[in-house]
């Protein structure tokens, strides 16, 4: 392949060399997201182009994990998107309960903030001693946070509204105590968290399970990769189970469109065909 701009070859050798140096792969993700992230990062540390990432990349283990960092964008909320989940409670919950053993797979959970809301709304239905929450994540950061369930109370208010307006049934606040500028999650809801490292791009079929939510992940891969992943995730699924996916992300444009039904198209819940 010709390179017109010198800029998008130096963007795609520094990719290159965090994949064969480091095994993590951001060759298919989108460029607007990768060039975004690479020009923050020229800018924070004062490089005047690419190739100067590159050699620290490669030479500096410090720099290569933080730019790791800039690369994996976890914004996450509690009961983010609150109407998706008055959705799963109406659509999902229902054949939730026909299973005796539930396993559900948060792909890209980041600091675990949607996993917890699945615990909470779980609890709440009466499904949680019955289920396994498998909440998984490439950044080990963010996960080792995730696994802490410390968040801080500047968001608490915020959540309280997503947690009412999703059709929360108690009192957000019991389920964490407050300490000086934290909150921390009620160890009853971490109790059937499984916090595991999975790359989506590098890894296999993690588990077989019932539900699959993949909110705000995609969005950062381009259409080869997305598609490759919802390959991923159709092997993964039982047939019957629901797959969740962020309001930005769509299956539409998958290959695999046909083998789903949609359970409630705006709010991205596609169930596998049998
Ligand atoms: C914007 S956050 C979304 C968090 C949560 N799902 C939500 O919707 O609130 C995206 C997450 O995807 C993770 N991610 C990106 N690429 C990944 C990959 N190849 N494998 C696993 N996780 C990945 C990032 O580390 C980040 O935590």
């Amino acid at each position: 392949m010709r390179y017109k701009d010198t800029s998008d070859l130096e963007i795609s050798l520094l990719l290159e060399a965090i994949y064969r140096k480091h095994g993590y792969d951001f060759r298919q993700y989108s460029q607007a997201h990768i060039r975004r992230r690479i020009m923050n990062r020229m800018a924070i540390s004062g490089f005047e182009d690419v190739s100067q990432i590159q050699s620290k990349v490669l030479n500096d283990e410090t720099f290569a994990s933080e730019f790791l960092q800039d690369l994996s964008i976890t914004v996450t909320e509690m009961f983010r998107d609150p109407i998706f989940y008055r959705s799963l409670r109406e659509n999902v919950i229902p054949i939730l309960k026909t299973y005796p053993f539930i396993k559900i797979w948060h792909a890209g959970c980041a600091t675990g903030e949607e996993a917890y809301s699945m615990a909470i709304l779980l609890q709440e239905e009466g499904l949680y001693d019955r289920t396994t929450i498998y909440a998984t994540d490439f950044n080990q950061l963010a996960l080792n946070q995730a696994k802490e369930g410390i968040f801080s109370n500047k968001m608490i208010k915020e959540y309280t509204t997503n947690y009412q307006l999703a059709g929360g049934k108690e009192s957000f606040s019991s389920y964490y105590t407050s300490n000086y500028d934290n909150v921390i999650m009620n160890q009853s809801l971490k109790k059937n968290i499984v916090w595991a490292n999975h790359n989506l791009v590098t890894d296999s079929v993690f588990a077989e399970v019932n539900l699959i939510l993949c909110r705000n992940v995609l969005i950062y891969f381009d259409k080869n990769l997305q598609n490759k992943v919802q390959s991923l995730f159709y092997n993964s699924l039982i047939n019957g189970g629901v797959l969740c996916l962020g309001s930005k992300e769509s299956l539409r444009f998958s290959d695999l469109y046909e083998e789903y039904i949609e359970l409630d198209a705006k709010q991205r819940i596609f169930k596998k065909k049998y």
